[in-house]
């Protein structure tokens, strides 16, 4: 099926009450394994790429060909949307271009350590929200104690009476929220119950992939036979990734909501 725009998704979300996992991709392992699972759980699915991650893929020309022929090859029939992370305007306009169907456009303009700080500290202004919605976006993130990584042992958690008031303010708009990886089981739930209708993961699957290839190689498997071949090698990871990606469509509630 042809890659689809994430605006409608996210509408049939909302209403639905459930969560649309965006799941960053960094390669073709990371973009197979994202597939597969949404295939097999009959989810619709959000491929995430960051500026980053499409430079290291060697640019979004080559991240959306990628997408697109995997999609066909694998026969995947879920929806699919490809959506650029924390763009610049430049970063953007060569997305829509590349083919990707769905943008974000980062307009925090702050360094990642100061916008890091900010958003432990800050929670989004619910008439900036609104005034963003007003424009006409498909949907918005706002921060609301919500970070980038591993959650710090001191965190105060997500602040739901923000997410609350920006929720009252924007309608209809789909929420998003960045930061999946380590937000507890029913902060999640609560914050899907409050419009959220897209999360996030990307640390998570660095993390199960960086665990299961760690295992791999301490049990000194890439030294046995032809344990040392990168589609063995790079194998445990991979199903860790799914198992990470099931967890979480299982808990956004995209199961069966294709
Ligand atoms: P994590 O890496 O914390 O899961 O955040 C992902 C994200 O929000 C991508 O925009």
């Amino acid at each position: 099926m042809a890659l689809v725009n994430a605006a409608e998704m996210l509408k049939k979300a909302k209403a639905g009450h459930y969560a649309v996992g965006q799941f960053n991709i960094n390669n073709l392992e990371w973009t197979k394994a994202i597939l597969l699972t949404a295939q097999e759980l009959n989810s619709p699915v959000i491929l995430g790429v960051s500026e980053g991650a499409g430079k290291y893929m060697t640019g979004f020309k080559t991240v959306a060909a990628m997408v697109k022929a995997m999609d066909e090859s694998l026969g995947i029939t879920v929806p699919v949307a490809l959506h650029l992370d924390h763009g610049t305007y430049e970063g953007c306009y060569k997305c829509i271009k590349a083919g990707f169907t769905s943008i974000m456009f980062d307009g925090s303009h702050y360094p990642f350590e100061e916008n890091l700080a900010k958003s432990q500290e800050l929670c989004a202004d619910p008439d900036e929200c609104k005034t963003i919605a007003d424009l006409g976006v498909d949907m918005l993130a706002a921060g609301i104690g919500n970070i980038h990584g591993k959650y710090p042992e001191n965190w105060q958690g997500l602040s739901f009476e923000t997410l609350d008031k920006i929720q009252a303010k924007t309608g209809e708009m789909p929420l998003v929220l960045h930061g999946g990886t380590g937000i507890p089981a029913d902060m999640i739930k609560k914050a899907i119950s409050l419009g959220v209708s897209k999360i996030n993961v990307n640390t998570e699957c660095q993390l199960s992939f960086q665990e299961a290839t760690r295992k791999y190689i301490e049990a000194g498997k890439d030294q046995q036979g032809k344990g040392f071949d990168p589609r063995k090698l790079l194998a445990p990871g991979f199903e860790a990734i799914k198992a990470t990606v099931k967890e979480k469509m299982e808990l956004f509630g995209s199961v069966g909501k294709a």
